[in-house]
């Protein structure tokens, strides 16, 4: 014994790679979710077992503390809070296995802290969510079941998390938007697959609000509402990569519903693509709102038989108004090799507002064709200045 540790002592002085992944691997905090009493049978209720699984994942202090929910068990989850801020500056959450929501409305048990959302992580900086893993919110039941004077919950809100990394996760079936990034500086998104079926209600894929900072790469999006929506107080958020469809496409807004004043700016949207959406890259805002959207650019955007491919909609509102004297000013939108084929005549529809009309929106390579056979696509434009070089069809601005 007493001669080994002079041998311990040497190969650690003499091996200072081995010694630093000896440390970390011994400072590791690694929580297996079963450890905790989780069951994962998909119908007990582990919403608790995980919270207890979180507070130590949360509480340690060094390395990357991992919250484990492994693989070939499904854990049911009432509507949970993983709240920080965190001890360490690095907090991963690997989902392997599947999470689902309670099958029924009349299951979920709301609490005061909980409203609208199922899972929430919220104040957590460093997060890594990852794993392969699925979250299924059982939306069947309440796109059906909850109308008016309802409200469906979003299955997943991450907010107010700086530098997050978000990848490879299937998203399924929620009961409206998938997933919600609302208040985050830096989030590197990727590799997520978000299902639900083309009528589901407001089944948007991803929500953006109030963020900074963020990339969204490589998903795959087929939903009942916008594949991803960039909304208020959003600025340096670029897109790639997304297969988009069925769904609504890619939207900014709506902004200035009721009057509100709403900004965004610096948007980059590039290699994306839309099959058989309702809409494929388009700006919404109402009239009567204040604010602007500017610095967008859709670059190398292909269309398949998408309805609306190219659309401005200055008119969002429900209730058309008369006399306003404010809008939303969108202004610095530049379209560039936007191809493929519309499903509708008009494949590209810029109407600004008429109280305060949109500039510089630049068409630079279009050409989008019927998806009908013999049939001709066409432009209408009202309201907006700029330019527009070599596009099918001819746009008048
Ligand atoms: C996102 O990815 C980029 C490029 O790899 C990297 O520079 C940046 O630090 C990443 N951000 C986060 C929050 O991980
Ligand atoms: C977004 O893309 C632009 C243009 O390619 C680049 O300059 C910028 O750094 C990117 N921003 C993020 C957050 O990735
Ligand atoms: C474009 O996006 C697709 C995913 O739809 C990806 O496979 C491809 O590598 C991307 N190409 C470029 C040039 O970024
Ligand atoms: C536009 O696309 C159609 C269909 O792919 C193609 O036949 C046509 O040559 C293209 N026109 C231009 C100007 O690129």
């Amino acid at each position: 014994m007493q001669a080994l540790i002079p041998i311990l002592l040497m190969l650690f002085v003499t091996s200072p790679t081995s010694n630093a992944r000896i440390a970390a691997e011994v400072s590791n905090v690694d929580v297996n979710v079963v450890d905790f009493g989780a069951v994962g049978d998909g119908e007990s209720d582990d919403t608790q077992a995980l919270l207890k699984a979180w507070s130590n994942v949360c509480g340690a202090s060094q390395g990357t503390p991992t919250l484990n929910i492994p693989k070939g068990k499904t854990f049911m989850l009432q509507p949970v809070l993983f709240n920080g801020p965190c001890k360490s500056p690095s907090i991963n959450v690997k989902l392997e296995g599947k999470i689902v929501a309670p099958k029924s409305m009349n299951a979920w048990k709301w609490s005061d802290s909980v409203r609208d959302m199922w899972i929430q992580f919220a104040n957590i900086d460093g997060l890594v969510i990852n794993g392969g893993g699925q979250i299924d919110g059982q939306g069947a039941v309440w796109w059906n079941g909850c109308k008016e004077n309802c409200v469906r919950p979003t299955a997943l809100h991450i907010h107010n998390c700086k530098n997050l990394q978000f990848s490879r996760l299937t998203h399924l079936n929620s009961p409206r938007n998938h997933i919600s990034i609302s208040a985050c500086d830096g989030a590197n998104i990727s590799n997520l697959r978000t299902t639900a079926p083309d009528e589901s209600p407001n089944t948007d894929g991803i929500d953006i609000s109030e963020s900074t900072n963020v990339r969204i790469e490589n998903s795959f999006m087929a939903t009942g509402d916008d594949c991803i929506a960039v909304n208020s107080g959003c600025s340096f958020i670029n897109i790639t990569g997304i297969t988009c469809g069925p769904g609504h496409g890619i939207s900014i807004g709506s902004l200035g519903a009721n009057g509100a004043h709403n900004t965004v700016e610096e948007i980059h949207v590039r290699n994306c693509s839309f099959k058989g959406t309702q809409n494929g890259v388009r700006i919404k805002t109402w009239q009567g709102g204040s604010g602007y959207a500017r610095k967008i650019t859709f670059e190398d955007i292909k269309f398949d038989a998408a309805s609306n491919p190219v659309i401005i909609d200055q008119y969002y509102n429900p209730n058309p108004q008369m006399d306003v004297s404010n809008g939303v000013k969108v202004s610095d939108v530049t379209y560039r090799n936007v191809h493929g084929t519309s499903a509708n005549e008009k494949a590209i529809s810029i109407n600004c507002d008429n109280t305060v009309p949109c500039t510089n929106i630049v068409i630079d390579h279009a050409n989008i064709t019927s998806s009908v056979p013999g049939k001709k696509t066409f432009a209408v434009c009202s309201n907006a200045h700029g330019t527009s070089t070599t596009s099918v069809p001819t746009v008048g601005l």
